[in-house]
């Protein structure tokens, strides 16, 4: 480790014991964010964590999106984002308008909207859902048709494993996006004992290829007992970080060197200690809009994976 970051360490220690904060981390953080915080999750993971903390401020070390939806549900909390500039240029792609008009095509269709969206969407959603609870909510929902925003990828393959109809939005991940089958064909073809695991952000020619699908949270608990012990990972670079220190003695293969979300990559250790030194930026919603995006949030949470 870096003198600097070893400095930096030890400031964000200092500040987070002073002002009561928690630091939560995605699991695509950077590796020394993932070190550094008090818990680090899937998306689900951590919007529990950020319900269920004592702290009065929580430092999100993530996409907007995420901070945002750590907001809707503790209004009373303090969250930060160190980095305002990280978004989610999938969540981008989904607007509330748009879906006001897709569903006065399909009325009294039921609306999921994937956690990776705007407050206004959730806004005018039935239910949110992650990538690792996203079947069991559309399997629970009444009906066998459901309106799905914004990922293309996970409603194609939520329609898959339930059945329903799934009325789609032309929304992807420009990360996973980069993940191609011929790669993946290619490193199965090299390591024929390998298990490919993929994210269902990755494309459908893609996940066709997967030997198990499931959330970044439930990467982790396949590597664990899996006995396979080569895994190529089916997802964002800042996966490999824990998997290499939780599982030594397995190997795991990226599908190209280029799978890296760049907002994930903008919280440093330095906007992390100025983020609790100068308190900002502070995450908020018009309280109108948090209030309506707070019943769709809300049972999302509740749903196990
Ligand atoms: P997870 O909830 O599986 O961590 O996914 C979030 C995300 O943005 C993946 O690109
Ligand atoms: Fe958004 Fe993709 Fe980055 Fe996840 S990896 S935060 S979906 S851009």
């Amino acid at each position: 480790m870096s003198e600097r970051h070893q400095e930096y360490i030890e400031k964000i220690n200092d500040l987070r014991r002073e002002k009561r904060a928690v630091i939560l981390a995605h699991n695509y953080q950077r590796p020394e964010i993932q070190d550094i915080a008090d818990y680090t999750g899937d998306s689900l993971g951590l919007a529990r964590q950020a319900s269920e903390t004592e702290a009065e401020t929580i430092v999100f070390c993530g996409v907007h999106f995420m901070a945002e939806t750590a907001h809707i549900l503790n209004p009373e909390k303090t969250v930060l984002i160190p980095d305002p500039g990280a978004g989610c240029p999938m969540a981008d792609m989904v607007t509330a308008p748009g879906l006001e008009a897709l569903k006065a095509e399909h009325p009294g269709v039921p609306v999921v909207c994937y956690v990776n969206s705007p407050a206004e969407v959730k806004a005018v959603s039935d239910v949110c859902c992650t990538s690792s609870n996203a079947v069991s909510i559309v399997q629970n929902l009444p009906g066998d048709k459901v309106i799905f925003v914004p990922d293309e990828n996970l409603g194609r393959y939520v329609a898959q494993r339930t059945g329903k109809t799934i009325i789609l939005w032309p929304g992807y991940c420009p990360t996973h996006r980069r993940i191609k089958p011929e790669t993946v064909r290619r490193l199965k073809s090299e390591s024929p004992g390998a298990v490919f695991l993929a994210h269902p952000e990755c494309d459908e020619d893609v996940l066709a290829l997967a030997d198990h699908i499931c959330s970044t949270s439930g990467m982790y608990e396949f590597a664990r007992q899996t006995a396979a012990t080569e895994i190529i990972v089916g997802s964002e670079m800042g996966m490999l970080h824990r998997l290499r220190l939780e599982n030594p003695d397995k190997t795991f293969i990226m599908p190209g060197d280029n799978i890296i979300c760049p907002n994930m990559k903008l919280t440093t250790l330095k906007k992390v200690f100025l983020s609790l030194l100068e308190g900002r930026t502070v995450v908020t919603l018009p309280e109108d809009v948090r209030e309506k995006a707070l019943a769709a949030t809300e049972r999302m949470v509740k749903v196990l994976a």
